[in-house]
């Protein structure tokens, strides 16, 4: 039995073992920043997915007064390909929804563009647009 909920501190380090596991976490980003900021800033949360009361998948969700976007998708290897991404891409979608979002955003890196497939299956588009970064 599936069920998402909103993360809270207690869970920072079953969400970040997922996204270690997931291959999501990067050296330039600290997984445990990321995950406090999230939780710790009001237009946006971390979705968790259990399964049976385990968790099994995470992503940091947030609206930014013009777009959702949508970061840190992962689902435990061993429940992959039995629909638990879409699960909690549509628990995420329902939050920015109703947050007022009229649309959701993400981005895949280059290295991992095999993904793209799985959001095209969601119905998502690769849009004509270069994502440019500036760090604080
Ligand atoms: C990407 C990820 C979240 C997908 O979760 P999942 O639970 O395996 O996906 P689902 O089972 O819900 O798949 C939904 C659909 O996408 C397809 N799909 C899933 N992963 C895919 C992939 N890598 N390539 C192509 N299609 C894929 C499934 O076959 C399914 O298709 P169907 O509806 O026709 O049956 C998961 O593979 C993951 O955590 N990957 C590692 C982390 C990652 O890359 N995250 C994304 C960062 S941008």
């Amino acid at each position: 039995m599936n069920s998402v909920r909103h993360a809270s501190r207690a869970d920072q380090s079953k969400v970040i073992e997922i996204w270690s596991e997931c291959g999501l976490v990067k050296p330039q980003n600290d997984p445990l920043d990321d995950f406090n900021l999230a939780l710790a800033t009001s237009t946006s949360t971390v979705l968790v997915l259990e399964n049976s009361g385990e968790m099994i998948g995470a992503v940091v969700v947030g609206f930014d007064g013009h777009r959702g976007w949508f970061y840190y998708l992962g689902i435990k290897p061993d429940f992959q390909n039995i629909g638990n991404g879409r699960t909690l891409v549509s628990a995420a979608e329902a939050w920015l929804i109703q947050q007022g979002a009229p649309k959701a955003m993400l981005m895949v890196r280059h290295a991992n563009s095999a993904v793209i497939e799985f959001y095209e299956k969601l119905g998502y588009n690769v849009e004509d647009t270069s994502v440019l970064g500036k760090r604080f």
